[in-house]
């Protein structure tokens, strides 16, 4: 088959690199890809926010999966536009895509289908007072959450009520985030451990991924600002099978069938972000894509073929399960100066071919990178993802960071504790 991948990023080109090495696929393509893309497919420079613009150029080229890695595009109906044109599209559609697009509206169908989660309130400019209000009610921890996309950037969690009712002055009036932030969420703070689990389905039956673990501050020991995420790991020992099933059948089996309920069956990966508290697993939020820095860990770890699952989802028909190799996966995050508040860019990279010489149990998935000549530059804040395979998580994260040790520019930055409490080494 030929398949266009959807997107940009180190998750883009993890995709490229599994549908590269799938059997069944005789010609790739990626819009608009990166230069690690390139060298595993054909990069069309496509504006991927015009749904229409992706899906007819697809239907020219013959294309006939067409894979989106991002949100905004699938929370624009670049789903519904292929499947308008009769190309098959691996991802959830406009109406289920809302799970990510307007965080109030997922809230309600996880009341709606009885899914444990933070209690919550919604209000849209004018509303001040109100929120203010429902501030008041919770118990010392608030959570405010942007209604709308905001790259990852969206969350305010504080112990200070003053902190808490500036976020909702802000967001309110535009001044934050714009049209995003005009509505928002209120939520009680919870806490504990993190988890993500992602999750094949198409809209009936559903498969969960191998379980990874992320980490956004950007400093080591979770110090600093959020980011889109410095490192990841998989799998993770402390997530155990029956914590996937408890929530496979408390929250992700009862969402698809609200969705369905609702006229908005979910194709594609779901991805579920939850917090183990002392009451069970509750969810903080659905994603309706791959993670990215996850995808990087979890897609080498595939030893079935990424893109016959992705047919078969996008066909709505998933029936083959997964297959997982033993071998764990580290990756590391390497960002430019600046990062994640204001990205240096055009930083000359260096060592890239020496880290790739390493063998084939490493990879470097381009995150935001350029060509500039025959030189290498940094184009964003994620810059690469460098990943390792191995026999244990020990010796994948021994060997990630060998290779992050081959690569330099100026001003770099990447976390050294990636995986390191998970196999003893740091705490
Ligand atoms: N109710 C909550 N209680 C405590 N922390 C929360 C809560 N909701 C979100 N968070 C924290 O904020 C982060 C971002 O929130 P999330 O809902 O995942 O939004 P997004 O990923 O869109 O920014 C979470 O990973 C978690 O650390
Ligand atoms: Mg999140």
């Amino acid at each position: 088959m030929k398949a266009l991948i959807v997107g940009s990023g180190g998750r883009e080109h993890a995709l490229a690199w599994a549908f590269r090495r799938s059997s069944m696929v005789d010609g790739l393509w990626a819009a608009p890809g990166n230069p690690g893309i390139a060298d595993l497919a054909e990069c069309v420079d496509l504006d991927t926010t015009q749904s229409d613009l992706v899906a007819s150029w697809a239907t020219e080229q013959g294309i006939d999966l067409v894979v989106v890695g991002p949100e905004a595009p699938l929370v624009a109906g670049l789903v519904d536009a292929c499947e308008a044109r009769g190309v098959a599209a691996f991802g959830p559609r406009a109406a289920a895509a809302r799970l990510e697009g307007s965080k109030a509206w997922m809230k309600e169908v996880l009341d709606r289908a009885g899914v444990p989660t933070a209690r919550y309130a919604a209000f849209s400019t004018g509303d001040e007072e109100a929120a203010f209000g429902f501030l008041d009610t919770l118990p010392g921890l608030y959570v405010v959450k942007t209604d709308g996309l905001a790259a990852g950037k969206g969350v305010v969690v504080t112990e200070s009520l003053a902190e808490a009712r500036d976020a909702v002055r802000s967001y309110l009036s535009g001044e934050a985030f714009g049209e995003a932030g005009t509505s928002l969420v209120i939520e009680e703070g919870l806490s504990g451990p993190e988890l993500s689990l992602l999750v094949l389905t198409d809209g009936e039956r559903a498969i969960p991924l191998a379980p990874a673990q992320d980490f956004k501050r950007i400093g080591d020991g979770d110090a600093g600002p959020n980011t889109g995420g410095m490192g990841a790991y998989s799998p993770v020992p402390i997530v155990g099978d029956d914590i996937v099933g408890e929530v496979m059948t408390r929250a992700v089996e009862p969402t698809l069938a609200t969705l369905r309920d609702l006229d908005a069956p979910y194709r594609g990966v779901l991805y579920a972000g939850l917090m183990l508290t002392a009451e069970g697993p509750k969810i903080l939020e659905y994603n309706v894509r791959f993670g990215d820095p996850e995808a990087q860990v979890v897609i080498p770890r595939l030893a079935s073929d990424l893109a016959a699952h992705c047919l078969e989802v996008a066909s709505g028909r998933l029936e083959t399960p997964p297959a997982w190799r033993p071998e764990a996966c580290v990756t590391v995050v390497m960002a430019s100066e600046g990062y994640p508040v204001q990205p240096r860019t055009g930083d000359p990279i260096e060592g890239v071919d020496d880290a790739r010489a390493l063998g084939d149990d490493v990879l470097i998935f381009h995150a935001g990178t350029q060509r500039e000549g025959d030189k290498l530059v940094t184009a964003g804040g994620r810059v690469l993802n460098v990943t390792a395979t191995g026999g244990s998580l020990a010796a994948a994260r021994a060997r990630a960071y060998e290779a992050v040790n081959c690569i330099s520019w100026p001003g770099m930055q990447f976390r050294t504790d990636i995986a390191g409490a998970a196999t003893g080494e740091r705490a």
